[in-house]
């Protein structure tokens, strides 16, 4: 089943404490963002890929994908200023299809079956989200005190990349910016329109580089594949 990439870049990295946006920050010899695009370019089922990018760095971010010599790259949006304004620059921008899949430009990690999973459910179902089990336990508090413990088997940590049927995204990302709804991802923006979103399990590798610590973990698990 094919598929269209989203990709939103356009965020400013700050919780990395870097001096500029995270994913131009190297790993292995090559910016973040970089790795992220090679599993697409490398996936035979992904027909193009989008990018939201700030206005001021699309210049290096294209001239990084003229130099890897990347041929799906079909666009640019200018991102917004919160990561659902990003990727609903890009849903506006991009030709109708039937699945489309929105992935942070910071998880570099990726498995291509998680992909194709996702891809397959959200073309069956409507909407699909890599998902893994949550190992911790969890309990809820206030003030530092603990109300309860909350039962495990039911939670999951929720990741991208997130597939779905492209009018069903598109609707729920224009009712949210009708309804001035923010949400922290795109399943949200689907939950409230009352359609089911279905797990698929990813892995724990698909971390989203966020705070220095990432690019230890990142690093490691680029030397593991190797
Ligand atoms: N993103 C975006 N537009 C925004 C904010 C974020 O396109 N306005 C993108 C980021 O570039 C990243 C992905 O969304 O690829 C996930 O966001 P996050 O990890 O939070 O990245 P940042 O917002 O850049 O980091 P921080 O929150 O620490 O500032
Ligand atoms: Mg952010």
């Amino acid at each position: 089943m094919n598929y269209t990439v989203v990709l939103p870049a356009a965020g400013s990295g700050k919780r990395m404490k870097a001096d500029k946006n995270k994913l131009l920050l190297e790993l292995a010899d090559q910016p973040i963002f970089l790795h992220t695009l090679a599993v697409f370019e490398r996936d035979e089922a992904c027909t193009g890929i989008w990018l939201a990018v700030k206005q001021s760095e699309q210049a290096i971010i294209e001239a990084y994908v003229r130099e890897a010599g990347f041929t799906k790259v079909r666009g640019y949006a200018t991102g917004g200023k919160e990561r659902q304004d990003s990727v609903r620059a890009c849903l506006e921008l991009i030709p109708a299809c039937e699945v489309v899949l929105v992935h942070d430009a910071a998880r570099p990690f990726i498995e291509p079956v998680v992909i194709s999973n996702l891809v397959q459910t959200a073309y069956e179902k409507g909407a699909a989200i890599a998902a893994v089990p949550v190992k911790d336990t969890i309990k809820r508090a206030v003030d530092g005190k603990v109300l309860e413990t909350v039962a495990r088997e039911q939670l999951w940590t929720i990741q991208t990349p997130q597939a779905f049927r492209y009018p069903l995204l598109l609707q729920a990302a224009r009712q949210a910016l009708a309804d001035a709804f923010l949400g922290t991802d795109e399943a949200m923006l689907v939950e409230r329109l009352g359609e089911p979103v279905h797990l698929v399990e990813s892995t724990y590798e698909n971390i989203k580089m966020t705070t220095p610590d990432d690019l230890v973990y990142g690093k490691a698990i680029l030397e593991k594949r190797q």
